[in-house]
């Protein structure tokens, strides 16, 4: 049977990439297929770097093109995360490719937590990350990622991250004491905030998280502003009250444009570790509802775990602290929904994404 890029395209057609509303076809991720005899060649560009992702959006095309008479496919893949439309040449950050935002209205919900954990699940599957704690008066994401020092001045002006296990680290926490360089001594939340976009050397990312003071003031609306957020993320707890609040986050970030990536339930439920029987201590299943009240994407649960606060306290995070925990579990889990609804808004802001197919054996 002789095959042609037609046969090959009609049979990849429907195929999505785990997770997203993306084919692979209209959406790039094939960007190139070549056919000799019965074999071909298929070159793939990953818009998420997981690899659990990757496996099964090869297994599906293998298993497609066998349908067909296909007698071996080959694979050429590389990861490539899509940057944001808005991330052009007068970004802030033009290095950046996307930029999430991890916010809740009231405090001590697991902002932090999550961000920390979500910066190293992106880390940990090969993206380049960097962590930007902009709660400028209570830092706390060195200490989470158990890193100190001092940053280095790569001229002037601007201070190069801390390496934070493979994660570029900004905080103020490091910048406190006398021998902290003059221009970040003086400004307040609004200045702060613009030097840590504007005078960090922050390079090329494919994620920026900034972990976000509570509420709704000063930092989070400079932040709006000044950076071209690509998306946010929301956490609660699933207290009414805290709902509340994140329904005030929700709000905040609607008004400004930005596209809310989804909800968090974070200390959701409890489960023994004797017993394995699970107790919803505050109720649970609210951020659920919420979000569909609001027509948002709902993120995952993220149990209670007193290894998640020890892991905090300890600056060695969940997810490498012991990654099979639930609680690891749940937010690898977020991570993944992250990354793919970023890669759809990043491509479906390319406007019409024409399939490469340029050559064929045959
Ligand atoms: N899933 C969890 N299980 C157990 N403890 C948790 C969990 N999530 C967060 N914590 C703990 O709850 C406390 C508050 O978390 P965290 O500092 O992340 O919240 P936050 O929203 O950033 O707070 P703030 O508003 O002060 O910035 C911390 O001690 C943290 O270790
Ligand atoms: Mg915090």
């Amino acid at each position: 049977m002789k095959l042609d890029q037609n046969d090959l395209r009609a049979a990849l057609n429907e195929l999505r990439y785990p997770g997203t509303d993306l084919t692979l076809e209209s959406a790039e991720i094939i960007d190139d297929l070549r056919v000799k005899n019965d074999e071909v060649l298929i070159r793939l560009h990953w818009p998420t770097p997981f690899q659990a992702s990757h496996r099964s959006a090869r297994e599906a095309v293998e298993g497609k093109l066998k349908e067909i008479g296909v007698k071996k496919t080959h694979f050429q893949e590389q990861v490539e995360i899509p940057a944001q439309a808005r991330q052009g040449e007068n970004s802030l950050l033009p290095g950046v490719r996307n930029i999430i935002a991890v916010a809740s209205g009231k405090g001590g919900v697991g902002k932090s937590t999550v961000s920390a954990n979500l910066a190293l699940s992106l880390a940990r599957a090969g993206a380049a990350v960097g962590l930007m704690d902009a709660d400028v008066y209570g830092p706390s994401m060195g200490l989470m990622l158990g890193a100190a020092g001092r940053p280095v001045m790569a001229d002037e002006k601007t201070l190069i991250p801390i390496d934070a296990q493979g994660i570029r680290l900004m905080s103020m926490a490091f910048l406190s004491g006398d021998d902290t360089p003059v221009i970040w001594r003086g400004p307040m939340v609004h200045g702060l905030i613009q030097q840590f976009l504007s005078n960090v050397a922050w390079g090329e990312l494919d994620y920026l998280v900034i972990d976000l003071p509570p509420g709704t003031g000063d930092a989070q609306l400079t932040l709006t502003q000044l950076a071209p957020l690509s998306g946010s993320v929301i956490v609660t707890t699933p207290q009414e009250v805290s709902l509340i609040d994140a329904r005030k986050g929700l709000r905040m970030f609607q008004q400004v444009n930005v596209p809310v990536l989804g909800v968090v339930e974070n200390m959701s439920y409890f489960v023994d570790p004797a017993s394995g029987n699970r107790t919803d201590i505050f109720g649970h299943g609210g951020g659920k509802r919420t979000a569909g009240e609001l027509s948002i994407p709902f993120l995952g649960e993220v149990p209670i775990d007193p290894e998640v606060a020890r892991g905090g306290d300890e600056g060695m995070p969940i997810v490498r602290k012991n990654p099979e925990s639930p609680a690891a579990q749940a937010i690898a889990v977020i991570a993944e929904k992250v990354a793919g609804q970023l890669a759809e808004l990043a491509i479906k802001g390319r406007g019409s994404a024409a399939l490469h197919l340029d050559w064929d054996d045959n």
